[in-house]
């Protein structure tokens, strides 16, 4: 078959094969000659039973079918083909004299696509031919269409399907990445604390050692009795400078142990519970009481009595005494009365903890380093710099909210607390 249409060419199909049936041996070869000439392959069929087996040996594109032949008729003929799978599409014309009765609504009932009247004109059996010629191939190209088209919406869905499957891999990817980074945070962690333990470590060793020369030299001394009063005054003064010293490094080291087992939050035992919000927080500040009472400074708590939170309260507390704490030890000078406010809000389902004090503020190229492990401005005087990064795992991890800092420099830091108030099972 071809792609060109009637319109644009007189044969639709110059290869069509066309089936011609009439028991009238001059119609018979007048057709078959006007047929061929026109460039169809053409076969004669001299009667019905021919014509049947001819059509289903090998099923013709288009039958010119006489209606009034002996033993079975062109109806007959038509209704057997109809009746057969193979053979039901194909277009069937019939032809009938004038003067026979032709059953015109029988004939398209039963599946004729047309009819022409004997005698016939050769031009009007030619455009007939062609016509139905070019419908059929539209139909079959149709219908090979549809096929596409199906075809298509199938391909579609697999596609649908495969890129759905994409996603969940591509989300299943993410997971996996997150927890790699999570493992190489945690890496970069435990060399931060050996990196920063080594250190008070090395001077508690430094200083033992020189201790116990110092003693051994003063044994020699004691027991060869030859120990002065200005020997014994001068390990003195060593033993306590050196005690002194491994003392406050080994807490120094102690102190960092501690925070880093924090670090790991989910490790923490923390019990899940109802609270209420503000009940649980004026306890909380009710233990850094010692800490407070040798300040001026003045803390206060103001905003909705009645927030009940089913979430960790452990672990608020120890984010709410940090950021105390980090206000008493940055924020103000032992000589200067802060203030230090805790303001508390709900909106449906989430919780609004907002801190602020009125200190020194923190400049602002440290503002985005804060949350870091190990960034302290205060290492000599003993800082870790693990604070605010346990804060934020334990609000980010252990407590699903979030933490915002706002700060300027000398105008005092403001800390947002956003958390949801009944965390999901
Ligand atoms: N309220 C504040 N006012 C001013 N600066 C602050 C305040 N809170 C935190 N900072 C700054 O943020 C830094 C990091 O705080 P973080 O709590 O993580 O560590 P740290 O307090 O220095 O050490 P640690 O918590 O181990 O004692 C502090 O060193 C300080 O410079
Ligand atoms: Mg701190």
């Amino acid at each position: 078959m071809t792609n060109s249409s009637a319109a644009d060419q007189p044969h639709a199909d110059t290869l069509a094969n066309i089936l011609v049936v009439d028991d009238t041996k001059a119609n018979l070869r007048l057709l078959v000659e006007i047929l061929a000439q026109r460039g169809y392959q053409v076969r004669p069929a001299a009667n019905g039973a021919r014509a049947l087996a001819a059509a289903q040996a090998d099923p013709p594109d288009l039958i010119l079918l006489d209606i009034m032949m002996p033993d079975i008729d062109g109806y007959a003929v038509c209704e057997q083909l109809k009746a057969d799978e193979q053979t039901q599409d194909i277009p069937i014309i019939f032809l009938s004299a004038l003067n026979e009765v032709l059953d015109k609504v029988k004939a398209f009932a039963i599946g004729g696509v047309d009819y022409i009247t004997k005698p016939f004109q050769v031009e009007e059996v030619l455009v007939r031919v062609e016509t139905h010629l070019a419908l059929r191939q539209m139909r079959a190209s149709l219908e090979e269409k549809n096929r596409q088209l199906e075809q298509e919406i199938i391909e579609r869905q697999r596609a649908n399907e495969a890129l759905h499957q994409a996603l969940q891999d591509l989300k299943d990817t993410q997971a996996q990445l997150v927890e790699s980074e999570k493992m190489a945070a945690l890496g970069g962690l435990v060399a931060g604390v050996a990196h920063e333990i080594n250190n008070p470590v090395g001077f508690s060793i430094t200083a033992a050692s020189v201790l116990e020369d110092e003693t051994q030299e003063l044994l020699n001394a004691y027991r060869e009795n030859n120990l002065k009063r200005s020997d014994l005054e001068a390990y003195l003064n060593t033993a306590e400078e050196s005690s002194q010293l491994i003392l406050r490094n080994l807490q120094q080291a102690a102190k960092m142990v501690k925070n880093f087992k924090q670090v790991a939050v989910d490790q923490s035992s923390l019990e899940r519970r109802s609270f209420n919000l503000k009940t649980y927080l004026e306890e909380t500040i009710y233990n850094l009481t010692p800490k407070l009472k040798k300040t001026h400074h003045e803390l206060t708590i103001n905003g909705d009595d009645d927030i009940i939170m089913d979430s960790y309260p452990g672990a608020l507390a120890q984010v709410v005494t940090n950021l105390v704490l980090n206000s008493i030890t940055h924020a103000f000078t032992d000589q200067q009365a802060g203030q230090m406010h805790f303001d508390l809000s709900q909106t449906d389902n989430k919780v609004i903890i907002q801190y602020a004090d009125n200190g020194s503020g923190i400049p602002a190229e440290n503002l985005g380093q804060i949350f870091e492990p190990f960034f302290t401005t205060a290492r000599s005087q003993g800082g870790s710099g693990l604070g605010l990064h346990i804060v934020y795992n334990l609000v980010t991890q252990k407590l699903k909210g979030s933490i915002y800092c706002d700060s300027r420099l000398g105008e005092g830091t403001k800390f947002t607390i956003e958390l949801p108030s009944r965390l999901n099972q």
